[in-house]
């Protein structure tokens, strides 16, 4: 591989664009596609070219993939791949299945194409932070290859070993962040109905062996009541079933998992859909015959 491969760039939403900005931003020859055009223009202050289509981006080294499920990285890899030019390496980034994922990796093996699964953990303003990760799976050669790229989008890359094995690493983690989020709504609507307020509970449990960096950057949202969407519903819905997919297939019981799903589902179903995943707490603070207030009380995220 040359030692400054050209990297194309499919999907700019709110993770992909932030991941392309710091790729750009480090001095990576970016050429960005998005089905909304305007959503991939800003990344031009950084140096990026915006493509008008998708195909152009097969004459890149390096294509990253960066779109929603299994079915849109379907789509665009078949656009991607629609003309005589191709890529070296495909890197695809989006949480989808394990099928899925070895579905693509054996369209790429037929056109010589080398595969790199490397799902992330942390939303949009972790990456801004400079405090996302991934998990890699695929050849360790590629993974090697890839790495320079990877840091300069994201502090930790971690290889878990051959094939698909980065998307389960991904899905149990985000059946892990589904279960914490409901368990720190309850809690937090117990605390605060008991007559602890909110900012002062989590306060309290971000500086215990409990908290995490995920505790503490939803503690604003969740003091304050702004659910500005970091992460949808209905992609959340989408990692917990494909955890629990999973879980049937291996005969690993999820009674956690499964109630957290539907209640991720029920908020889907009052509409809850274009809110942060995080506003569970309100479905919980209702369910439990509170009304919250925003606390207006000015509390950190840990990130910044
Ligand atoms: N948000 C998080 O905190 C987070 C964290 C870790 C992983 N993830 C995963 O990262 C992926 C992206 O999440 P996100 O929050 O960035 O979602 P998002 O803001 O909704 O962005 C989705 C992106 O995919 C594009 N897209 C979707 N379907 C497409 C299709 N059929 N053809 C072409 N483009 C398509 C969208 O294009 P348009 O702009 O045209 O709609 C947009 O660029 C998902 O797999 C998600 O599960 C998210």
């Amino acid at each position: 591989m040359s030692a400054r491969p050209s990297v194309g760039w499919i999907g700019t939403g709110r993770m992909g664009y932030e991941m392309a900005a710091r790729l750009a931003k480090g001095g990576a020859g970016v050429l960005a596609w998005n089905r909304t055009r305007a959503k991939a223009e800003p990344l031009a202050k950084y140096g990026a070219r915006i493509a008008e289509r998708l195909p152009e981006l097969a004459s890149c080294d390096i294509v990253f993939c960066m779109v929603a499920a299994w079915k849109d990285v379907k789509q665009v890899m078949g656009a991607l791949l629609e003309g005589k030019r191709q890529p070296r390496m495909v890197i695809e980034c989006s949480s989808i299945s394990l099928e899925g994922s070895a579905e693509l990796r054996q369209l790429l093996a037929a056109r010589g194409i080398d595969y790199l699964a490397a799902p992330v953990s942390g939303n949009a303003k972790v990456i801004k932070a400079g405090k996302l990760s991934f998990a890699c799976s695929g050849p360790r050669q590629s993974f090697d290859e890839a790495l320079p790229l990877l840091k300069m989008i994201a502090p930790a890359a971690s290889y878990v070993g051959e094939g698909e094995l980065a998307r389960i690493v991904k899905i149990c983690h985000n059946v892990f962040l589904g279960v914490v989020i409901q368990s720190l709504a309850e809690i937090t609507v117990l605390a605060q109905k008991a007559g602890v307020p909110r900012h002062a509970f989590l306060e309290f449990l971000n500086q215990s062996v409990m908290g995490s960096m995920f505790t503490r950057y939803k503690t604003p949202a969740f003091v304050n009541l702004d659910f500005k969407v970091t992460f949808t519903p209905e992609l959340l819905r989408k990692d917990m079933d494909l955890g629990l997919d999973a879980g049937r297939r291996l005969e690993v019981p999820m009674p956690l998992a499964s109630a957290a799903r539907d209640l991720v589902q029920a908020m889907m179903g009052r509409g809850m859909k274009e809110e942060d995943f995080a506003a569970l707490l309100l479905q919980q603070a209702q369910a439990s015959g509170i009304a919250l207030q925003p606390e207006n009380v000015e509390v950190k995220d840990g990130l910044s």
